[in-house]
């Protein structure tokens, strides 16, 4: 059975203030919506605004993860100790890649990590402009999917699609060619031995209110990872409502 999933990614962003007022205002306006909803505050707020949400359905993850479970690695914070604090962690995304330059065998051993202490991996792929300009995007999603996709039945797991180019942009893909990634992604999904319905396939880069409805209407699409939106509890909550009426 497939259900929506929304999932917030705050990045570098909040005061401690600002992030529970945040975590509040989402939690005000969703609190009996039947979507799946995670909220993705920076590490050092994960505490305080997994406490505001005591209670609530909605669902804690982080923004990143080290592969050892402990020992000498200055600055890092493992699965196992995200674990005691949240539930979900995304992994691979662009910015991680780009900035921190992560591998795909970095990707894969955080992947590994996650599933390893519980935590339901979000596992994001997506192509640069170039590659997209060179009609390798099936090509560079596959590789990378390939690289970093846990064995099948290793537990729960989410997959998102972002385009490098339309993160931080203002300009989305646009649904079909989120969808066409998408079908990509399942088709892969279910050929590597996992149950092709069982895991989210997500769309994320610049997407907004206005725009979350193309996406999750699309048959392979089953929800949005939302970064500046996300920011903003009233154009975040609208796109929980907008899961909650879309049919699957
Ligand atoms: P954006 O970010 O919505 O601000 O483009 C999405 C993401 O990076 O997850």
């Amino acid at each position: 059975m497939r259900r929506p999933l929304v999932v917030g990614n705050w990045k570098m962003n909040t005061s401690r203030e600002e992030a529970t007022q945040l975590a509040a205002a989402v939690r005000a306006r969703v609190a009996a919506v039947p979507v799946e909803v995670v909220l993705c505050p920076p590490f050092v707020w994960l505490e305080a605004v997994r406490r505001e949400l005591e209670g609530a359905t909605i669902r804690v993850g982080a923004q990143d993860v080290y592969w050892e479970s402990n020992g000498a690695y200055t600055g890092a914070v493992s699965a196992e100790q995200l674990a005691e604090l949240c539930e979900y962690v995304i992994v691979g995304h662009m910015e991680r890649r780009r900035l921190f330059g992560e591998t795909d065998q970095d990707v894969a051993r955080k992947v590994a990590a996650a599933v390893r202490a519980g935590i339901v991996p979000i596992l994001v792929v997506g192509e640069d402009a170039d590659a997209r300009g060179a009609g390798r995007t099936e090509e560079v999603v596959r590789g990378q999917l390939a690289a970093t996709l846990p064995p099948p039945g290793s537990g729960p797991l989410v997959v998102a699609y972002e385009p490098a180019w339309a993160i931080g942009s203002g300009n989305p893909a646009t649904p079909e060619q989120a969808q066409a990634v998408a079908g990509i992604l399942r088709a892969q999904l279910a050929d590597s031995g996992w149950d092709r319905e069982t895991v989210p396939v997500l769309y994320g880069g610049s997407v907004g209110p206005e725009t979350f409805g193309g996406f999750i209407a699309q048959p392979d699409l089953d929800g949005a990872l939302v970064g500046r939106a996300s920011l903003d509890p009233e154009a975040f909550s609208a796109m929980v409502e907008t899961a909650a009426v879309t049919q699957f």
